[in-house]
């Protein structure tokens, strides 16, 4: 396991396939990190899955983004990957083809350092000319995601009033989505 400090200056990069001891062993943490934030804008299980639930969910991803119905990259800390952003096709029905839902988190120590808006602005120059409209769904009350996709182009497109209960406390659900250039504006643009 690689040691880090939270001096460590973050990067983004694709996401690899021996990045999957880390990217589990973040999933973990947000587990954790729920027993004293009830506020995590995450939706996790009520159990933390097995290794092998996990194994078999990265390589999902992993062979998601090598047929390219995906995109994933990671924000690392010196040698240590501290968090991910993926954005995978939603469907593969013809109709829905265009569009993609987006996720992002980062371990609790490395947040409020701009990984998020890097690995935010890294996916969304990926799906360019990809997708044409990416959908994300976040807590109304996590506020700074919300800020955050602002900034980076996302609007409001929706919300499902009491869509998540945590023990007695409702959430409203908040649906966002960006339109990126499509495939052939892209094309266009290049022969111009
Ligand atoms: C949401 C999340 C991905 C944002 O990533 P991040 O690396 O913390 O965000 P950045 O450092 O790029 O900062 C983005 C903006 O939020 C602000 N911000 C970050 N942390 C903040 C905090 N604790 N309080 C107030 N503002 C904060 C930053 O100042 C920045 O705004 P600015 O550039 O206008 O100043 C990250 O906080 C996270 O993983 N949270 C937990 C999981 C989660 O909620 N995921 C989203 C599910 S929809």
């Amino acid at each position: 396991m690689n040691s880090i400090t939270s001096e460590d200056k973050l990067r983004v990069r694709e996401l690899r396939w021996e990045d999957m001891e880390d990217c589990v062993e973040n999933y973990y943490s947000y587990y954790d990190e729920l027993r004293d934030n009830e506020d995590l804008g995450l939706l996790l299980s009520a159990e933390k899955p097995s290794l092998a639930t996990e194994v078999r969910w990265f390589a999902e991803l992993y062979s998601a983004v090598l047929e390219q119905r995906a995109l994933a990259c990671v924000a690392v800390a010196g040698r240590k990957v501290v968090g991910m952003c993926e954005v995978r096709r939603r469907d593969t029905r013809p109709a829905l083809f265009h569009t993609a839902i987006l996720g992002i988190a980062i371990r609790r120590d490395f947040r409020g350092r701009g990984a998020g808006e890097m690995m935010l602005r890294w996916s969304l120059a990926k799906c360019a000319g990809r997708f044409e409209t990416v959908y994300l769904t976040v807590f109304s009350t996590n506020t700074v995601a919300k800020r955050l996709y602002e900034k980076v182009g996302f609007r409001v497109c929706g919300i499902r009033p009491k869509a998540i209960k945590r023990g007695s406390r409702y959430f409203d659900e908040v649906e966002m989505a960006i339109e990126l250039r499509s495939a052939k504006e892209q094309q266009r643009e290049m022969n111009a």
